[in-house]
C-alpha cells in the first residue's frame, strides 16, 4: 500500500542512531548542539533550538514572544491543530483568517479583514510546502505591532522569490519576514527524527529563552542566578545548584533523535528534488483530467524552489457523482492510500464550544476541505509507484 507520506530511512541513518546508542549520551549530549548548528546553517538562520515536536516549538515561540492571556493569535484554518492549539496553551485566543484559493495558505487580505485590536501574532502555515505570502503578512502584522511566526512544518528546505527582490532566493527559516520559524520532523514530513521539531530565529534573547523553557525553566549559569543573599538557604551554590526562574517544560529532543536528524539532513536536498520530480510527474499526468484541480503556485517563479510535502488535489465530488469516502476506498482497493488534510481547525468541537466558531467563518477553507484529497508523495516512491498512483486516480476519478 502506498501511503500519503512516509519516512525514507537509509543504512547510514540506522548506523548513526546505533552509534548514538553506543555513546555516553542518549539525551542532553553533544549531538543536540550539532544538529541545531547544522540545521541553522541549512536554513540560513542564526539560532536553532531543537525540541521534541513542532507543537512544542510553536508553544515556545509564543511563550518567548510574550504572547499570553488577552492576546489574539491568527492562523490559517487549513492546518494541523497544533498551529492554533499553541495559542490556547499560552492562554491567548486562537483565531482564523481564510486561505487563498490558489496556494491554500493564509490570504493576506482576509488577514487584514479579520484583524482585531488584540491581535498580537500571526502563525502563517506553509501548506503542502508552499510558502505563505510572508512579505505581505509581515507588512500587515508589523504595521499593527504584531509578530509573525512561520509554521514551516511542511516547508523544510524550501525557498521562495519575493516581489521587489528580483533574482533573490529567500529560504524558509532564513528570511526577514518571519520573527520565528518552526519545523516538524514527524515521519511524514520532509525529513524525520521520529518525533521532533525545531524553532529558528535571528533573535538571541528568544533562542536563549526557548532553550531554558524546553528544560523546565532551569538556569545553570551562575552569572544569571537571582538568589544572591548570603543568608538565604540557597546561598551555597555548589556544582549541583541550578535555579528554576520560569515555569518551563520537558520539551527536549534526545541524542538518538538528533543523530537521525543530522544524518537525514545530509540528504535533504535529495529528498526535495525527488519530491519535486514526483509532483511534476503528477501534474503532467493529471493535466486536463475532468473533476480534478492540480495544486497551484501563487508565484510560478517558485516552481524550482518549493519543497513539496503534500500533493493535494481538489476533486469536484459532486460533478464526479461519487462520495470522497468511496473514492478513497476505490483507490485503496488499487493499492493507493490517500488522506484528507485538513478539516478547518475552527470546526473542531472544542473550538466551536470554546470560542463560538461556526461553519461559514472561512468559506474558501471550507470549500477546499470539501474537495481535498492528498495522494502519496515521498522520496522513496519509484517511478512505477508514481505510475500506479496515476493510473488508479485516472480510473477512479472518471
Ligand atoms: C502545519 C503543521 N503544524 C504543526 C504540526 C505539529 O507538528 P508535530 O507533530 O511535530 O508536533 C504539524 C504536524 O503535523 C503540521 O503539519
Amino acid at each position: 500500500m502506498l501511503t500519503y507520506g512516509r519516512q525514507t530511512i537509509s543504512e547510514d541513518d540506522i548506523a548513526a542512531v546505533v552509534a548514538a546508542l553506543r555513546s555516553d549520551f542518549l539525551t542532553q549530549g553533544p549531538l543536540v548542539e550539532t544538529f541545531e548548528r547544522r540545521f541553522a546553517e541549512a536554513v540560513g538562520a542564526r539560532y536553532a533550538v531543537a525540541v521534541n515536536s513542532a507543537t512544542a516549538a510553536l508553544h515556545l515561540a509564543l511563550r518567548v514572544a510574550g504572547i499570553g492571556p488577552g492576546d489574539r493569535v491568527v492562523t490559517s484554518p487549513n492546518t494541523f491543530l497544533a498551529s492554533a492549539n499553541a495559542a490556547a496553551y499560552v492562554g491567548a485566543t486562537p483565531d482564523f483568517a481564510d486561505i487563498d484559493p490558489v496556494s491554500y495558505t493564509l490570504d493576506p487580505s482576509a488577514l487584514e479583514k479579520t484583524w482585531k485590536h488584540d491581535t498580537r501574532a500571526v502563525v502563517a502555515v506553509d501548506y503542502a510546502g508552499q510558502v505563505s505570502d510572508l512579505p505581505e503578512i509581515y507588512r500587515i502584522a508589523r504595521a499593527r505591532g504584531a509578530i509573525v511566526i512561520s509554521d514551516a512544518c511542511h516547508g523544510i528546505g524550501g525557498a521562495f522569490h519575493a516581489q521587489g527582490h528580483p533574482g533573490k532566493r529567500w529560504s524558509i527559516g532564513g528570511n526577514p519576514w518571519a520573527d520565528i520559524t518552526t519545523f516538524s520532523f514527524h515521519p511524514v514530513k520532509t525529513m524525520t527524527t521520529g518525533e521532533g521539531g525545531m524553532l529558528v530565529t535571528d533573535r538571541k534573547d528568544w533562542a536563549d529563552d526557548a532553550r531554558i523553557l524546553r528544560s523546565h525553566g532551569i538556569v545553570r549559569d551562575p552569572a544569571y542566578f537571582t538568589t544572591n543573599d548570603e543568608h538565604d538557604p540557597l546561598a551555597e551554590k555548589g556544582p549541583w545548584f541550578y535555579e528554576m526562574q520560569q515555569l518551563g517544560y520537558n520539551y527536549r529532543l534526545t541524542d538518538m533523535q538528533c543523530a537521525l536528524g543530522i544524518s537525514q539532513l545530509k540528504r535533504l536536498d535529495q529528498f526535495i528534488s525527488r519530491r519535486r520530480e514526483i509532483v511534476a510527474a503528477y501534474n503532467h499526468a493529471f493535466t486536463g483530467l475532468p473533476h480534478l484541480t492540480r495544486p497551484g503556485l501563487r508565484d510560478p517563479a517558485n516552481v524550482s524552489t518549493t519543497s513539496w510535502h503534500l500533493y493535494t488535489v481538489q476533486i469536484d465530488f459532486a460533478s464526479l457523482g461519487k462520495m470522497r469516502t468511496d473514492v478513497m476506498k476505490s483507490l485503496r482497493g488499487l493499492g493507493v492510500g490517500s488522506q484528507v488534510l485538513y478539516v478547518p481547525v475552527y470546526l473542531q468541537p472544542w473550538y466551536r464550544q470554546t470560542f463560538g466558531y461556526a461553519p461559514g467563518k472561512c468559506p474558501v477553507a471550507e470549500q477546499f476541505y470539501a474537495r481535498a484529497l492528498s495522494l502519496p508523495l515521498y522520496p522513496s516512491m519509484s517511478d512505477a509507484d508514481v505510475a500506479s498512483v496515476v493510473s488508479a486516480v485516472k480510473k477512479v476519478v472518471s
